[in-house]
């Protein structure tokens, strides 16, 4: 098969002169070749890993030279890389290298090699893909190990023999599964089992790493499939035994449960549908992280799972940072969706009123329409009664939304009064009191006693500071004015 069409890059004939020049071989292998070949590839790619039958490094600077502009080169002289940015394109140059390892280290004892030692060492046949760049036959397809036709079977197995394949490097049992899942390919049977006779290997592959490639699971059109791949491989129990535990189903009185573990995997695909959001999604993946924690078998009541919500939010700190996932605001967001993510459903079941409403405008703020969809992908009934029940409640709720923000302005709230008016108006200092009156507004906002307006929540004020036993020392212009002073939403 020849590809020449295909690399209209300029780069790739550049590179092809370069090393006939230097009277080596140059070739184009590994995610590039996969995704011209699945894809048809773009003419401005953005990955190029080169391999070289000599030095990586010398054809990177001989290729800079011949493009003759001040390109971005950085030299990994202890991997023998040298990695050159051309515009958005980074292209990776290597040597042809052939690899064998130690039992204790991912680090391999490097020798130069063949082509075919290149390719044989790489993690899989559809990522051991090389096409040639050298003038006497640019653009031919070398494919040793079936590549091309295990991207058509749609099929990930190994150059090699599995298993030397994954304990020579662990991380690529991970690989493995996130091909398969963003791909939608088969883990071929031998290969398959190879990962489940290796699976502890994991354990001398750092947690970034591991991370990483969840995330890039994470990002998959369906993601839950990762999930079902890593829990049938026993990876799962190592890298996350969190979500293991959510595995199963128990019966007490001829009642059972739900999977927790299937359910959550359900809601993940669901959203994943709806939002590329990689928060959203492992908000999604978390939400029901404690019900193991909280399961119980109440008599006359059945399977309950109270407060898994409160205990969920709690866990998160924890397994971010174990996961070595970003403890800044992300993980708050995730947080703040895992204890708010009944509220939307319990809503929709009970009779709408504003001032539940309100307060779940005011404590989701910002992030209610993300709640929002992830209550929707929650609602994984197989009963389409019930689906169709719950999403019209929640078009209720979404109304009821819409209808009170416009009245109300409760999203990211601002008090009308602030702690400052107070101390003034009864002139006592920083103080309980200050900080009850407050809250006492902004209660009666919320249930809809006042609006959320200026000139009522002064007068609320007056009569909380008499109730408090305070007397007026400073009546504010605003407070008695004839005009009433705008809410923030009529602005
Ligand atoms: N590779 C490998 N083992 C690894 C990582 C990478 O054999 N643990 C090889 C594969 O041939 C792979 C190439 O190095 O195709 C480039 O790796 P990388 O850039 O990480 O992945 P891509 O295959 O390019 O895929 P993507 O960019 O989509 O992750």
């Amino acid at each position: 098969m020849n590809l020449r069409d295909h690399l209209s890059h300029e780069v790739f004939r550049i590179i092809g002169l370069a090393a006939e020049q230097a009277q080596t071989e140059a070739y184009v292998i590994g995610g590039f070749v996969r995704d011209l070949l699945l894809e048809g590839g773009s003419a401005s790619p953005k990955d190029i890993d080169v391999v070289v039958l000599g030095s990586g490094i010398a054809l990177a600077e001989k290729v800079r030279q011949a493009i003759g502009r001040d390109l971005p080169l950085t030299v990994f002289k202890n991997f023998g890389t040298a990695m050159l940015k051309w515009d958005d394109t980074e292209i990776e140059f290597v040597g042809a290298r052939k690899e064998s390892y130690r039992r204790d280290s991912r680090k391999p004892l490097v020798e130069d090699g063949t082509l075919e030692d290149d390719q044989n060492r790489r993690d899989f046949t559809i990522n051991a893909l090389a096409i040639s760049l050298n003038s006497e036959n640019f653009g031919d397809l070398i494919d040793p190990f079936g590549g091309l036709r295990h991207l058509k079977e749609k099929i990930i197995t190994t150059p090699l023999e599995p298993g030397s394949t994954f304990s020579d490097d662990p991380l690529r049992m991970l690989r493995g599964i996130r091909f398969a899942t963003r791909l939608g390919f088969q883990i071929e049977a031998h290969t398959l089992a190879a990962i489940q006779e290796h699976r502890e290997r994991i354990g001398i592959i750092s947690q970034e790493r591991i991370s990483d490639e969840l995330n890039k699971i994470m990002t998959t059109g369906q993601p839950g499939r990762g999930f079902l791949l890593l829990d049938e491989t026993g990876l799962l129990e190592i890298i996350f035994p969190e979500l293991y535990r959510m595995k199963g189903v128990e019966e007490v009185d001829g009642q059972f449960h739900k999977d927790n573990f299937l359910h959550t995997l359900k809601v993940l695909d669901n959203i994943a549908k709806e939002t590329d959001n990689l928060w959203l999604r492992w908000a999604a993946l978390l939400h029901d992280i404690a019900k193991p924690r909280t399961k119980k078998f109440e008599a006359g009541i059945g399977w309950t799972f109270h407060g898994h919500e409160f205990l969920g939010a709690k866990m998160i700190p924890g397994i971010f940072r174990k996961m070595k996932l970003p403890l800044n605001e992300k993980m708050k967001y995730v947080q703040k969706l895992v204890q708010l993510h009944l509220r939307p459903i319990v809503l929709s079941q009970d009779t709408v009123t504003d001032s539940a409403v309100r307060r779940l405008i005011f404590d989701a703020g910002e992030d209610l329409e993300d709640l929002m969809t992830l209550c929707e992908a929650d609602i994984t009934s197989k009963n389409e009664r019930t689906v169709k029940r719950h999403l019209q409640n929640f078009q209720i709720v979404r109304e009821k939304i819409v209808e009170l923000e416009e009245r109300d302005s409760i999203r990211n709230f601002q008090p009308p009064i602030s702690g400052d008016d107070i101390q003034k108006a009864f002139g006592i200092p920083p103080s309980k009191a200050v900080g009850v009156i407050k809250e006492a507004i902004k209660e009666a906002i919320l249930d809809g006693e006042i609006p959320n307006q200026h000139e009522p929540a002064y007068r609320r004020m007056l009569e909380e500071g008499k109730s408090l036993g305070l007397t007026i020392q400073q009546e504010s212009g605003d407070g008695r004015g004839e005009a009433e002073a705008p809410a923030a939403g009529d602005r």
